[in-house]
């Protein structure tokens, strides 16, 4: 059987008939994507909670871009995607976790926010003493030590040793993790699901023939996209490509202060090792804490790096060298030749909110502050990004985790002059494998849009 022709349709002349360049795929164009999810049984699934990501790539064209999921709680979602090259795209939906490992994550924060722990090493007499510390430690009749910050009122306590004093601290060191899964429980992220095997890989292929410059302003867009490899932004300030040459171009006459945690070293290490002319200085102080410094004399250019305050997860950290970001940015000057970069998420992750964004809000009276003072400074705000999740990981850093930080960091810094870096999407929209600290080919795109803040282009 075929449908019946209706009868009152008569062909009469060509532009009624069907035609396949009609209802093809335009740049700028919005596709959704319904998703319905499945147990192991293949049932469908009837409540929501699962994380997905979403992103489109065409290898060929080394173009990508994230898109945005729609939790519609009823076992669906939508991915939105926006279209944004010439060519066909591969649909890439990553499944992160089941709504029921989410609740075993949310879980351990709500029971366990204490299960990454520290520790603080304090003389005594000759000897030295270990005790744990933390942000917040379990109600306990033994006496603390506070060393909540005065300026700031970060907390920070550690148990008293017996018979020291709270001011012979010497060392600060991430101690352990204790991994506080019930029977069973650890199966709910079973590598199985970061491998590829859960994956839903749908191929779409669809036809851009022509630009519609009116790309819908009320609808979701990504921040930027990939093509040919290089990240361009929608919106907000071009990103341009800087040759190592360009950026000392840039750089001269700066002075760029990167706080927060590795993933903002590894823009300090990059710049010192691309920039032909600089040097890093000896400061003989540990790699992962700073302060790190390196200089470019003939061009005029100081570079350094600190990490952010506790928590922190790094080892042998001496007392002196534990700043929160918000001191450190009262002592900053400021002024056009100033570069101020922060990045701060992933020592966060095993804490509630609360405890992340008390950190944001002081960090961003600093930031107010400081542009009060010195408007001309430049304010550079990385996000979280995306990471290889071994059970360890997911325990402790989640993406499910930094989604969550993610949105707050936006949230906090809006409407207050800073930059942002979207490391997010950067990471979501490349096709290389997700990883705490980004493969080479993203941050020399990430240092292009910082670069980009720094030196607009002309005429702009
Ligand atoms: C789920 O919710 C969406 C959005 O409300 C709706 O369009 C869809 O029909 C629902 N699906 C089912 C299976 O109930
Ligand atoms: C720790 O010290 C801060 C200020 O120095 C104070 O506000 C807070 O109440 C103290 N906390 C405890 C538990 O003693
Ligand atoms: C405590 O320290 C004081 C002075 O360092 C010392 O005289 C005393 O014996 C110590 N007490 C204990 C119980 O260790
Ligand atoms: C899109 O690609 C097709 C086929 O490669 C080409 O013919 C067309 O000119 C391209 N359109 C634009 C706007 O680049
Ligand atoms: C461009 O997009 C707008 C909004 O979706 C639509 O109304 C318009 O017809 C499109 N133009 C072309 C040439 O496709
Ligand atoms: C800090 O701790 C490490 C070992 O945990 C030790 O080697 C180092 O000497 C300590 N620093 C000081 C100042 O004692």
């Amino acid at each position: 059987a075929w449908p019946k022709y209706p009868s009152i349709k008569k062909f009469s002349s060509l532009p009624n008939t069907s035609h396949p360049a009609c209802g093809s795929w335009h740049i700028g164009d919005q596709l959704e994507v319904l998703i319905q999810m499945h147990d192991y049984h293949c049932r469908p699934k009837n409540y929501g909670g699962d994380v997905l990501l979403a992103s489109l790539h065409n290898r060929a064209l080394g173009a990508g871009a994230a898109g945005k999921v729609v939790d519609h709680l009823n076992g669906t979602y939508s991915a939105v995607f926006t279209l944004l090259w010439n060519g066909s795209a591969k649909i890439e939906v990553t499944l992160v976790h089941s709504s029921e490992a989410v609740e075993v994550l949310s879980r351990q924060t709500s029971e366990h926010p204490d299960r990454i722990y520290f520790k603080s090493l304090f003389w005594s007499g000759s000897k030295t003493l270990f005790a744990n510390c933390n942000v917040c430690l379990r109600p306990s009749k033994a006496p603390l030590c506070n060393y909540t910050d005065i300026h700031t009122g970060e907390p920070w306590f550690c148990y008293k040793p017996k018979n020291v004093s709270c001011d012979a601290r010497i060392n600060h060191s991430k101690a352990g993790f204790i991994k506080n899964l019930r029977p069973n429980e650890g199966n709910l992220f079973s590598p199985l699901i970061h491998s590829g095997v859960m994956y839903f890989l749908c191929v779409f292929f669809f036809f851009i023939d022509e630009l519609n410059s009116t790309m819908n302003s009320g609808r979701w867009r990504p921040s930027g996209f990939y093509y040919k490899g290089v990240w361009r932004s929608l919106g907000g300030t071009e990103v341009r490509e800087f040759n190592p040459k360009q950026m000392t171009q840039c750089l001269k006459g700066k002075q760029v202060h990167m706080y927060g945690d590795s993933t903002i070293r590894q823009w300090f290490e990059y710049l010192n090792e691309v920039l032909p002319n600089i040097k890093q200085f000896g400061l003989h102080t540990s790699k992962q804490t700073g302060p790190l410094m390196a200089l470019d004399y003939t061009n005029n250019i100081m570079v350094m790096f600190r990490c952010h305050g506790p928590p922190i997860r790094f080892s042998n950290v001496p007392i002196g060298g534990l700043r929160y970001i918000a001191n450190e940015l009262e002592r900053v000057i400021g002024g056009p030749d100033t570069v101020i970069v922060l990045g701060i998420w992933s020592h966060f992750s095993t804490f509630p909110m609360e405890v992340y964004i008390r950190r944001l809000m002081s960090i961003r009276i600093a930031v107010v502050k400081l542009l009060a003072r010195a408007p001309q400074t430049l304010v550079i705000v990385r996000t979280a990004n995306l990471k290889a999740l071994t059970l360890y990981e997911t325990l402790t850093n989640s993406d499910w985790y930094s989604m969550q930080r993610d949105k707050a960091l936006r949230a906090v810094f809006k409407g207050t002059g800073v930059r942002l870096v979207d490391a997010w999407e950067m990471t979501l929209a490349h096709n290389l494998p997700h990883n705490l600290h980004p493969d080479r080919p993203i941050i020399k795109n990430m240092i292009n849009v910082l670069l980009s803040y720094v030196c607009p282009a002309k005429g702009r």
